[in-house]
């Protein structure tokens, strides 16, 4: 899939990761990516810290999230050498780029962008001012990420369904300057949505998510998770009544990290009453250290070797500034009729 093709993907270092993040985007990006590099491709990882600043101001966090997730995605198999992997603030073309493709965006755009309506809504319904705490970045979010979309030629953006809206804007925008100037000064990206990926369920049932409070952590010690795994909600019927997996939480979950094999042992045991609500918890304990173990033991090394993960960060955005710099040298050189 994806032959030579160029694939990016951008991640807000805001939150601690959990698993439903490493197997519902940060697992299945790293895949996708090594698929189109085996393929002649090329991937494009970056942590768009100029997002998060929307939103945190404070530096401690933003340093300390910026960290975890470089971390999470080399310990879930990223790699630095064959891919390009950078913090969006080490580019300063990408500023550059969003500054002329604020001229082609028109306002109606960010008006209708999910991101800045959510926060409206949110607004709304607590009976305060649409705009209340809104800030221009937040506003104006969308330009940004076409901006670091269109920097490096991409042809596919990997996204969950709230994403897509914005790839859209930014396909948009880039069509809208090659009309302009009448050739193709931008590459228009498309977005990609895997529909193979499951929304993994919290521990109360709802999508596992941070504003939810319902996660299973990812890279804490086993202790912590198997407190999170012991309170996925069950209920009182005894071990012995046969049951129909699919309504029970703690199979639905294990669906997510077990084998086909381990998938079928739980679901005839629940549906044949043999195992109980204490046996199924361990098993999914076992299969979720069994799928983060690898990825814990380097997650740790990268995060108390940082000055590793410095080095490749720049490196990675070494490689990737011409690029960004060329499609900058593009745009002005229509734009201004150099
Ligand atoms: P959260 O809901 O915890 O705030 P985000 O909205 O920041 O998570 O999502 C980050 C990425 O992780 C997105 O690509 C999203 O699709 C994915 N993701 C979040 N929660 C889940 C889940 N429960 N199952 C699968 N993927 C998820
Ligand atoms: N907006 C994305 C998010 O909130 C992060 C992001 C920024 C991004 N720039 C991007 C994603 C470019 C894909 C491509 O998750």
């Amino acid at each position: 899939m994806f032959e030579g093709k160029t694939i990016l993907t951008g991640v807000k270092p805001t939150g601690t990761p959990h698993l439903g993040n490493y197997l519902g985007a940060i697992k299945p990006a790293i895949k996708l990516g090594q698929e189109a590099i085996a393929n002649g491709g090329k991937q494009y990882m970056f942590i768009a810290d100029y997002h998060a600043i929307n939103a945190e101001k404070n530096p401690e966090i933003l340093s300390e999230k910026l960290k975890e997730i470089a971390c999470i995605y080399l310990a879930g198999g990223l790699d630095p050498n064959k891919s390009y992997f950078y913090r969006q603030s080490d580019i300063p073309e990408i500023p550059e780029i969003t500054t002329i493709l604020y001229a082609y965006t028109p306002k109606g755009f960010m008006n209708k962008a999910h991101a800045y309506k959510a926060a409206v809504d949110k607004n709304r319904a607590a009976g305060k001012p649409d705009d209340d705490g809104i800030n221009m970045g937040l506003y104006t979010y969308p330009t940004l990420m076409a901006a670091d979309i269109v920097a490096y030629d991409t042809d596919i953006v990997p996204v969950g369904k709230d994403q897509i809206q914005h790839v859209e804007i930014a396909r948009d925008i880039a069509g809208s300057i090659n009309a302009h100037y009448n050739k193709e000064l931008l590459h228009l990206p498309e977005y990609y949505v895997d529909e193979h990926v499951a929304v993994v369920p919290g521990i109360d049932g709802r999508k596992m998510s941070k504003s939810y409070g319902n996660v299973i952590p990812l890279f804490e010690d086993d202790k912590s998770i198997k407190k999170a795994i012991f309170s996925i909600k069950t209920d009182s019927r005894p071990m012995e009544e046969p049951k129909d997996p699919e309504e029970i939480l703690v199979y639905q979950i294990y669906k997510a990290v077990a084998t086909d094999a381990q998938i079928q042992e739980m679901g005839d045991g629940l549906r044949q009453g043999k195992l109980g609500y204490g046996h199924i918890k361990n098993m999914l304990l076992d299969a979720v250290v069994n799928e983060i173990k690898d990825a814990r033991e380097k997650y740790n090394y990268y995060m108390a070797h940082f000055s590793e993960v410095e080095g490749m960060l720049e490196e990675g955005a070494a490689k990737a500034r011409p690029v960004a710099q060329a499609t900058l040298k593009r745009l002005k050189d229509a734009v201004f009729g150099r």
